[in-house]
């Protein structure tokens, strides 16, 4: 197997091929998504007009400094192509985002795109969604009785709010993030719609039935595409 940051290598830049002049589409967010941006840069060199709507603050530095284009989602009507990471995906292309932090923007510019195409390398490819802790979006105010409540209803494995250094991880939108260990996931629509009604939850890292196209590479190195 080649070195996982070769396969997520691979999985971004082939997905450039997706980007022409001119063009407006939705930038994700992560390590993968960094070398889409890399491969970009080398194909048009100069400005080629590319317009972006970032996921996270991350990406939009790194959309300026390549010369494009930032826009803000309110700025857009819709979008026709998003390319963003993953950190699970399913067979049926249901995935596990946020593992940097940028689920809540991810999944609002993903909804308002007409084609949301993942790019990942094989260690993100799984039967089911689960052994990666899923990240859930809560407000800081109360976020402990959002840990009791998902702890109790859930008889979860652990539950850890995220950290950077000694202090909470806080997301772009000024949120703290709780990483939940649910083990295998079953049902992963019911798990979103149960943890989006409890009080202080902004969102989950379940994307279900958003993706339309999973890019990603074998342990070889070739390259699969994969429709939904
Ligand atoms: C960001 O919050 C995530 O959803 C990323 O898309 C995901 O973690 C994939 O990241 P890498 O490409 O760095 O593995």
């Amino acid at each position: 197997m080649l070195p996982t940051e070769r396969l997520k290598e691979k999985a971004g830049r082939q997905a450039a091929k997706l980007i022409s002049p001119g063009m407006t589409f939705g930038l994700g967010t992560g390590s993968t998504v960094k070398w889409l941006i890399e491969e970009l840069q080398d194909r048009f060199p100069k400005n080629a007009n590319l317009t972006v709507v970032p996921t996270s603050e991350q990406s939009a530095r790194l959309a300026r400094q390549a010369g494009w284009q930032v826009k803000e989602l309110n700025e857009v009507e819709r979008l026709e192509l998003t390319i963003d990471g993953a950190d699970e995906a399913d067979p049926s292309g249901n995935l596990i985002k946020g593992g940097g932090g940028a689920l809540l923007r991810e999944k609002l510019v993903a909804a308002a795109s007409d084609k949301l195409v993942i790019i990942a390398d094989p260690t993100k490819l799984v039967e089911k969604l689960g052994k990666f802790p899923l990240p859930v979006e809560v407000i800081p105010f109360g976020y402990r009785q959002v840990q009791r409540k998902i702890t109790e209803q859930f008889g979860v494995a652990g539950i850890q709010l995220r950290r950077k250094g000694e202090e909470p991880f806080v997301t772009d939108s000024g949120n703290f993030i709780l990483d939940v260990e649910f083990g295998v996931i079953d049902d992963p629509a019911a798990l979103d719609k149960a943890l989006q009604i409890i009080p202080g939850v902004v969102e989950t890292g379940l994307f279900v039935g958003m993706a339309h196209a999973l890019i990603h590479t074998r342990p070889d190195g070739g390259i699969s595409e994969k429709s939904f």
